[in-house]
């Protein structure tokens, strides 16, 4: 099995982000080999200024490593260290239709958004095909709202294929259920564009304060209540086991107990499981030079498998 994701260097590490992708990728690492990138070209839609960029890239660098990403075992690079998938692109581009650019999901909400639509934008889910297919990865660990981007590289794979003989794996999104969309403050989807995150790394007494402004209905103490319909309950069921989840669910039926304690509950399972990662963060952050040097070889691992896919393409197309 071959596992592939990325993310964009363009903001700090939610909860969302952790939960709908770092952490089914870092597991994945055991059981197969793992590709994980840091997709800085694809920032470039978003993020302006090159001190920002590179900023960001060494944040989420060091989130990935803090979290657990083993670079002996994984292949942790930057996207723009491997330049091959910028020409994979391209013949990438010639076979993929406009209507299923035009029908992305991720594309409309942005322009909705007001964001200007420029050529990077609606060509953004052709660069992370590229990402995919150059590794020939066959799953590719996301959150729900990239499964139509990793559903659109299939299409694009297909196409190729058909045209110019077997040259691409097809890849499969997965998708963790308990976890696809982890909502955010205000009960909507976590997303850095919405304002509504709780930040991994944030500063300890932020991250409390931001949880117990989670918003929920304004029943009694004394009234029972639905854990289904809680957004308290939907992260505190993140980090519990079985046995918590089901003895809290049972406590908010039996009415009794206030939202105030299930958020301080919820702030002391997210310090537990953060603490170690965040001293991990702050030991990695002293010393760059490891850091880089993990990014180097895994460039060159990632390179190396992107060159033997684009010498394939060439030659179907017949550019070799
Ligand atoms: P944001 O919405 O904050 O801009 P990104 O789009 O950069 O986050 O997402 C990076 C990764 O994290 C993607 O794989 C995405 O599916 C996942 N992700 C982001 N937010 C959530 C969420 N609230 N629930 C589950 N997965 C999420
Ligand atoms: N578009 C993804 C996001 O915003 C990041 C990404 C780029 C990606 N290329 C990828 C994810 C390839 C998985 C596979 O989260």
């Amino acid at each position: 099995m071959r596992i592939l994701s990325g993310i964009q260097p363009s903001g700090k590490l939610h909860l969302g982000n952790y939960f709908g992708m770092m952490q089914p990728a870092l597991e994945l690492q055991q059981r197969g080999e793992a590709f994980l990138f840091i997709a800085n070209y694809h920032a470039l839609t978003t993020v302006a200024g090159a001190a920002e960029l590179r900023a960001a890239t060494q944040d989420v660098a060091l989130d990935f490593l803090a979290c657990g990403l083993d670079p002996e075992r994984t292949a942790f690079y930057r996207q723009s260290d491997v330049p091959e998938v910028q020409e994979l692109m391209w013949l990438l581009s010639v076979v993929t239709p406009m209507g299923l650019l035009e029908r992305c999901h991720s594309y409309k909400d942005k322009l909705a958004k007001g964001v200007p639509a420029n050529h990077g934008l609606f060509a953004y889910p052709v660069l992370m095909a590229a990402d995919i297919l150059a590794m020939q990865a066959n799953v590719v660990p996301v959150g729900r709202d990239q499964k139509q981007h990793v559903e659109v590289t299939r299409d694009i794979a297909i196409k190729f294929n058909n045209q110019y003989g077997p040259v691409f794996t097809l890849p499969e999104p997965l998708i963790r259920a308990e976890v696809a969309v982890v909502p955010g403050l205000d009960g909507q989807k976590m997303s850095k564009s919405y304002g509504n995150t709780i930040e991994i790394f944030g500063p300890a007494q932020d991250v409390r304060a931001k949880i117990m402004r989670i918003v929920t209905d304004s029943k009694t103490v004394a009234e029972p209540k639905d854990p289904e319909t809680c957004n308290v309950f939907a992260l505190y069921r993140l980090f519990a086991t079985a046995a918590e989840r089901a003895a809290m669910a049972a406590r908010y039926r039996a009415g009794g107990l206030g939202y105030g304690q299930v958020k301080q509950a919820l702030a002391e399972k997210v310090a537990a499981h953060f603490d170690p990662l965040r001293r991990r963060r702050a030991e990695l952050e002293c010393t760059p030079e490891r850091v880089a040097e993990a990014l180097r070889r895994g460039g060159e691992r990632a390179r190396a498998e992107a060159r033997q896919t684009l010498h394939r393409a060439r030659q179907a197309v017949g550019l070799e």
